[in-house]
């Protein structure tokens, strides 16, 4: 029995997530747990080199293993056009190795078996004959002259180089620098991390010989983009695929891209006339798919001697791997990296990017930020803390000094972006005092007149979710609009089903909440669909926080023209005129006299049964969306810190984490989300590193070398929240899902720095582990 809440589920009531009553029992359907008839297994040889040429590959013995239906190779591929398959920034990927491999991971053959064991087994009996070149394992070295060339097989491909691209106008930034009294510099790296998700990435592919119709059951966070995809790639027609995501563990970016073991299951489905399951291991998973970050970056602010800011000049060099397959928008090169002037009023600011292709996975994907946000917003916090270190500034003085007031919004950055809304010194006055800052101030001096390390980090974010408007953000050329559809039953139940695509978000009770809101619908009332691309509206998927900002105003929208057409069936009932229809929590009733009404249940009635003349019958529509602009949700997080001089251990005390997401629909689901993105936060400030040796060997290739942070090490988060709502979203919410990722890593690492910024440490890359913080202290005579 599903525990009875006793609020209804508008916007605002923490009702209990609807999807987690089956979750807790053990009654979700992931991707493993879908089993068809007839099914066979997959399973992927890898290469165990980072760069080398392939000489041959030798599948007799996998062939001969009694259970296994199939072997593929990169050849078989070839000659139906699939060895190599276009990537979401309008690159090249190998399916299945031809030529050479790129990384160590990457695809090179595949077996079919009756038996997921028999498939492993099989697959590793494979032969190879490998001629070993050398690796390149980072951006700087990939771009020296003379380089290896990782990239021999495209046309016109000389070097290791992808891409340059710029933002914000260059002369009026040098200007701003000729006219500064100081210039403070950073350079620092934002480490390769993985998104990681509990559950890998899978397929169950299932093509009906006979009808040509193909069921693909996929690990899919935009199944409706990858049904498009898949079309164009495969050349099947697009009708008869239908992508069925279910539930799933987890995505966080990570289930963006199209990777090569859904295309090569899809394609063993078809030649073999069986429905093949491939789910990758967990370090498949890590060594291969869509990892996060990998940015090299080089920021240089110049200040007035008040502190106040007069221009940003940033150089970035991104690490892309072997093939340019970062999941963003086409028109940005390096994502939305341009959002780096932050939370603050910067009249001129001027962003260089290159990108170059190196012996490592490729990636790239919006990991729990949109798209390539975090980096930015961690590079423009650090340098703005180190700004105030060098100026012996507090470091929430300096902020306030130069946030964008609330009263410059909507307001229009140097690189370009439109932000809405925001009250930014309110979100700091409300951290502070949760904190309880100045108190923590004196402590921290008290402590360093004893030599003791403690230290206050400051980050105040500004996210950019909710994409797009269509003319301005893509995928591979889809615009980024999307929908929602909603059918109110004779008895006023409901179905709603979107475009979008939960990974664990909650969609199935907070969208349910949006119809609450707008039909007086109890949200219990309401069931919501998602994932399915034969039964769903098209969309473009859920990642980069945009299921609210678009998905859920395409949800408020077609509850309004609902409520349009109810209205007139209202008047109908009570005898009178449309347009003096009132509605007011589910009730319908001439203005005026509200004793006698109608309810949403007696319209949705009537809708099937008694209608006015002329009107057609039925309740439910459809709408897609495409929003004027994105959302800007902001905060200020605050972090305390102990360091133990002897060990370089740094023990987070607090965290204060002030969140804007405007209107929240549901507070528990959204302190959900931040909980999470904290954690995730805290991880990548501290423990979790792809790293690669210099063969190119990946280091981090399983939950031993990649350390996630658990309930043990966390810290507690104490929260708190502002409300700016966004003025053109219909309910005023901004998205909030990857803010708290975004945030707090500068959070963390800044508390660490104003710990130890006054014996002249000025930057420690992250993840910031003991050892490194012992070493920086050794070098300035500081350590025990
Ligand atoms: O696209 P994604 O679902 O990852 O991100 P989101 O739109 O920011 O939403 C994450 C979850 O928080 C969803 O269940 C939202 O409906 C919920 N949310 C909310 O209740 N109120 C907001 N203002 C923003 C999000």
């Amino acid at each position: 029995m599903a525990v009875e809440t006793p609020l209804k589920g508008n916007i605002g009531d923490s009702i209990r997530r609807k999807e987690d009553d089956r979750f807790i029992r053990g009654k979700g359907n992931y991707l493993d747990d879908v089993v068809l008839p007839g099914m066979l297994h997959m399973a992927i040889n890898r290469s165990p080199f980072a760069h080398a040429r392939i000489k041959s590959i030798n599948t007799a013995a996998a062939q001969a293993v009694p259970g296994v239906v199939a072997v593929v190779t990169g050849e078989l591929l070839a000659q139906h056009k699939l060895a190599w398959m276009p990537t979401l920034s309008g690159d090249t990927q190998a399916v299945l190795a031809t030529d050479k491999v790129r990384f160590q991971g990457q695809e090179v053959a595949c077996v079919i078996a009756n038996d997921p064991y028999v498939a492993r087994d099989a697959a590793a009996l494979i032969e190879v004959d490998y001629d070993v070149l050398p690796a390149v394992v980072s951006p700087q070295q990939a771009l020296e002259p003379g380089a290896p060339l990782i990239r021999d097989e495209k046309e016109g491909q000389t070097n290791n180089h992808i891409y340059h691209w710029e933002a914000g106008d260059k002369a009026k930034t040098d200007e701003a620098f000729a006219k500064a009294d100081r210039v403070v510099k950073l350079d620092t790296f934002y480490p390769r991390c993985h998104p990681s998700p509990l559950e890998t990435c899978g397929i169950v592919a299932d093509v009906n010989p006979a009808t040509g119709h193909a069921t693909l059951y996929m690990t899919s966070q935009a199944p409706h983009a990858h049904r498009t995809l898949f079309a164009i790639v495969a050349g099947l027609p697009e009708q008869n695929i239908r992508i069925i995501s279910p539930d799933i563990g987890g995505g966080f970016g990570n289930k963006v891209p199209i990777y090569p073991g859904y295309v090569v299951a899809t394609a063993a489905s078809l030649l073999i006339g069986k429905p093949v399951k491939w789910v990758e291991d967990r370090s498949e998973n890590l060594i291969s798919t869509g990892f996060a970050r990998d940015f090299h970056m080089s920021g240089e602010l110049a200040l007035r001697n008040d502190g106040r800011m007069l221009g940003l000049r940033v150089k970035m060099l991104s690490d892309n791997g072997a093939f340019y397959a970062d999941a963003q928008p086409t028109k940005f090169r390096a994502g939305l990296f341009h959002i780096v002037t932050g939370s603050y009023d910067l009249p001129a600011a001027y962003v260089e990017t290159d990108g170059a292709y190196t012996n490592k996975a490729p990636g790239g994907v919006a990991y729990r930020c949109s798209f390539r946000v975090t980096e930015a917003s961690y590079l423009i916090e650090r340098l703005v803390e180190n700004a105030a270190l060098e100026m012996k500034m507090d470091p929430t003085e300096i902020r306030l000094k130069n946030f964008i007031q609330p009263e410059q919004f909507p307001y229009v950055s140097a690189t370009g972006f439109e932000y809405d809304s925001g009250d930014y010194p309110r979100a700091m006055q409300v951290a502070l005092d949760k904190l309880g800052y100045k108190e923590l101030r004196k402590e921290q001096a008290e402590k360093r007149k004893k030599g003791e390390l403690m230290g206050i980090g400051v980050a105040s974010f500004t996210e950019v979710v909710g994409a797009g408007p269509g003319k301005h953000y893509d995928i591979a050329g889809l615009r980024m609009f999307d929908s929602a559809e909603l059918r109110v039953h004779p008895t006023g139940k409901a179905i709603l089903k979107l475009g979008v695509k939960s990974q664990g978000q909650g969609h199935e009770t907070t969208f349910a909440q949006i119809v609450t809101e707008e039909l007086g619908i109890p949200a219990a009332d309401i069931e919501v669909q998602e994932g399915d691309t034969d039964n769903t509206p098209y969309g473009l998927g859920t990642y980069a926080s945009r299921s609210t900002p678009v998905g859920g105003a395409a949800t408020a929208m077609v509850s309004r023209k609902l409520r349009d057409k109810a209205k007139i069936i209202a008047a109908h009932l009570l005898e009178a005129s449309a347009a003096d229809i009132e509605f007011d929590h589910g009730k319908f009733f001439v203005r005026g006299s509200p004793s006698k009404s109608k309810t949403i249940q007696d319209v949705a009635f009537a809708a099937y049964t008694n209608l006015p003349d002329g009107l057609e019958a039925g309740l439910e529509g459809v709408t897609y969306y495409d929003p004027p602009n994105m959302t800007y949700p902001f905060g200020t997080y605050l972090v305390v810190v102990d360091i133990d001089r002897g060990t370089g251990q740094v023990k987070v005390r607090r965290m204060v984490a002030v969140d804007d997401c405007g209107v929240r629909i549901n507070p528990m689901v959204v302190e959900g989300q931040i909980h999470g993105g904290l954690t995730e936060g805290f991880g990548i400030a501290f423990m979790e590193l792809i790293t690669f040796d210099e063969e190119g060997n990946c280091i981090g290739s399983n939950f031993t070398d990649y350390l996630l942070p658990t309930s043990w090490e966390t810290p507690k988060f104490e929260m708190g929240e502002t409300v700016t709502p966004s003025p053109h979203h219909p309910i005023g919410a901004k998205g909030v899902g990857e803010s708290a990722t975004v945030g707090s890593p500068a959070a963390y690492v800044n508390a660490v720095i104003d710990a130890v910024g006054h014996l002249g440490i000025r930057n420690i890359d992250m993840p910031v582990t003991s050892d490194k913080v012992w070493e920086a202290l050794n070098k300035v005579g500081a350590a025990e």
